[in-house]
């Protein structure tokens, strides 16, 4: 598919969507899936053979079936009731968009946003998502196969600052945090504080603190809000770009 024109008429159907995602998460709550739902269509890139990646196609029954994506449809049908009203813009555009804003929307930095992404109907092979019972080096594996760095690990591993686990979907239960609708750096907080009645870990999550490269980041997040907000910003910016190269 061509990629999508981005003119001055693109540009104001963005900013409308932008709006029209604001009042959507505002009214249903869902800043936390929204952010995931951007994260899963982004986070299958392969730097090498440049496949995956945020092109939309977690929007096929194929991608969205796949055990990691499991509760993530609901999130494609809110964005779809935005695409009726926007039809130009890219599912690939607005589900990134989606993301961008449930940070902006919680309290969480602004992260620049570029429009001009081509959506693709090619699936990639289930498995290109982390697995949160294993450890660090599979989280190595995996984002570095996106072209992301170590930094890009912890930094984006603070996403789980939103929302929570839900046993039908990943069987992991509960929210990271006190406040799972407040992005804030209350995630790195509490993973140096260790394991807290009501709070979950993952596996994934715990690993931050084993590897030295991951913990000097969490440590630095944990005591510095600001530094954790400029490292996040950038690098989901990072993320959302994946494979893209705006014209
Ligand atoms: C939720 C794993 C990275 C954002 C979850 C859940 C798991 C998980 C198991 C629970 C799903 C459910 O039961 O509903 C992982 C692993 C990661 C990772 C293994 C590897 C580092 C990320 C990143 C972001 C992110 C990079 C965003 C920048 C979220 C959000 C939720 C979530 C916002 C909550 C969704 C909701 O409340 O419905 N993640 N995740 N995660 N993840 Fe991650």
């Amino acid at each position: 598919m061509a990629l999508p024109v981005v003119d001055t008429e693109y540009l104001k159907e963005i900013d409308k969507a932008r709006r029209n995602l604001r009042a959507l998460i505002a009214s249903r709550n869902c800043a936390p899936i929204m952010l995931r739902l951007a994260w899963h269509d982004a986070g299958t890139y392969d730097a090498k053979t440049k496949t995956g990646g945020p092109n939309g196609s977690i929007r096929n029954e194929e991608e969205y079936n796949h055990g990691s994506n499991s509760g993530l449809k609901k999130a494609i049908d809110w964005c779809q009731e935005v695409k009726s009203k926007h039809p130009k813009i890219t599912y690939a555009d607005l589900y990134q968009l989606a993301g961008v804003v449930a940070v902006e929307v919680t309290g969480g930095p602004t992260i620049a946003f570029v429009p001009g992404r081509k959506d693709s109907n090619v699936c990639p092979k289930e498995g290109r998502l982390p697995d949160a019972k294993q450890g660090a080096p599979h989280l190595k594996d995996i984002f570095y196969r996106m072209g992301l760095s170590d930094k890009d690990i912890v930094a984006l591993s603070g996403g789980h600052t939103l929302g929570r686990a839900h046993p039908e979907r990943s069987g992991f239960d509960g929210p990271w945090t006190k406040e799972p609708l407040k992005f804030d750096n209350s995630y790195f907080v509490e993973l140096l504080e260790g394991e807290s009645e009501g709070l979950l870990q993952l596996p994934t999550d715990k690993a931050l603190l084993d590897d030295p490269k991951f913990r000097h980041y969490v440590e630095l997040y944990a005591k510095d809000e600001d530094a954790f907000f400029r490292d996040y910003a950038e690098s989901h910016k990072k993320l959302s770009e994946l494979g893209f190269t705006p014209s």
